[in-house]
């Protein structure tokens, strides 16, 4: 007999899924490790704690509760939000509730076994975006064909008209033929360098060299705003395996925002650093303990909230005439180098990127 009460002791102990044993008046009377691991608390705080504490403000939990008890019957697949009261945070949980039939055939009790369900609505959006960009990757891939063509034609023949015009309100129009076709021809190649499958042919690169190379492209329209970009780099970075090309489409794309939101008279610094100890606080992000970080910092005008959220999604711009790509392909970029890229952000105060790459050891 001892042997298996164990035996069921044991089982109830190791279940990965939570389990809630609650009393005819809806109060917790023993639960296992994993639901004090899903709702975060120890299994002392659980004793006496009603069940509308656990999950708030959802009577149809409570109602299924009651239901299973007093009338014998299970439900499964019951969506509801549980409550973490240690920081007030909220999950999706999916819960089965079943009578606990003594044996005398009464029912006094009944269980709860809970599913946090938070992991699989997280992959199951990332599985939505990636989809979203295979989509988008067909799509680029015709579109690119179909309207590059058309527009090479588009601005050859605007070229030629450019040439013959003299009438300078006719040549004025005629220009922004050729700036709006450029505008598309950027547009689309974004959207390429956003799906293209990624490159790994990495070579030894020197990330100072990569700075300095997209610095003199950017260094002109920040004078014109009678700003200057200021240097502090750590001189003993080691190189590291990177595409030079795509690094230096990030940090272009990084730079001209800086650029872009910075006041008039607007310093924007560039700074790098070798860390050999770093490791970010959260598990899922931990980077190499050797990596490199380059900040950027601007004392531009910073972003809200909202615009913080949506900063990586495709398309997404509080510019006139931006194509809301920059950041979207610089995270992709920094991604496939087993980096990552940092954000903080004051309104009115200024923005700091700062991008982590691994060194290899
Ligand atoms: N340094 C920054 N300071 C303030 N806002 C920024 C900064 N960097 C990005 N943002 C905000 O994030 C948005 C998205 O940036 P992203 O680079 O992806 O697109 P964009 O700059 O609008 O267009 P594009 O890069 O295609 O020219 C910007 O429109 C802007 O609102
Ligand atoms: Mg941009």
């Amino acid at each position: 007999m001892a042997e298996s009460e164990n035996f069921y002791r044991n089982i109830f102990a190791s279940l990965v899924d939570g389990i809630l044993v609650i009393s005819a008046d809806l109060r917790v009377t023993k639960v296992n490790q994993a639901a004090e691991e899903i709702f975060q608390r120890s299994r002392r705080s659980f004793e006496g704690e009603s069940l509308s504490k656990l999950f708030p403000d959802q009577p149809n939990i409570i109602k299924k509760a009651r239901q299973s008890i007093t009338e014998g019957i299970s439900f499964h697949h019951v969506e509801g939000i549980g409550y973490h009261k240690s920081n007030n945070g909220r999950f999706p949980v999916n819960l089965t509730f079943s009578p606990l039939i003594k044996d005398d055939l009464e029912i006094t009790a009944g269980a709860i076994l809970i599913q946090d369900t938070s992991l699989l609505k997280e992959l199951q959006e990332n599985s939505q975006q990636t989809e979203h960009l295979s989509t988008l990757s067909t799509l680029t891939a015709g579109m690119a064909h179909e309207i590059r063509n058309p527009l090479s034609g588009i601005r050859g023949s605007a070229q030629l008209l450019l040439k013959d015009l003299k009438n300078n309100g006719q040549r004025e129009y005629m220009e922004i033929v050729i700036e709006e076709v450029d505008r598309i021809n950027r547009l689309i190649k974004k959207m390429m360098d956003l799906t293209r499958p990624a490159l790994n042919d990495f070579q030894p690169t020197n990330i100072h060299q990569v700075l300095e190379e997209i610095l003199v492209l950017e260094k002109g329209s920040l004078e014109m705003k009678e700003g200057a970009f200021v240097q502090v780099y750590d001189p003993s970075i080691p190189t590291i395996k990177a595409n030079k090309d795509e690094l230096k489409q990030v940090f272009l794309n990084l730079v001209k925002n800086a650029v872009e939101a910075s006041p008039k008279g607007g310093r924007v610094r560039i700074s790098t650093q070798y860390n050999t100890d770093y490791i970010f606080r959260k598990k899922q992000d931990t980077l190499s303990p050797h990596n490199i970080v380059v900040k950027i910092t601007d004392s531009g005008l910073g972003m809200t909230k909202t615009t913080m959220k949506k900063l990586f999604t495709p398309f997404f711009t509080t510019k006139k005439r931006g194509t809301g790509l920059g950041m979207a392909v610089s995270l992709k970029i920094v991604e496939n180098h087993h980096g990552k890229i940092k954000v903080t952000s004051n309104e009115n105060i200024g923005t700091v990127i700062q991008v982590f790459l691994p060194v290899n050891k």
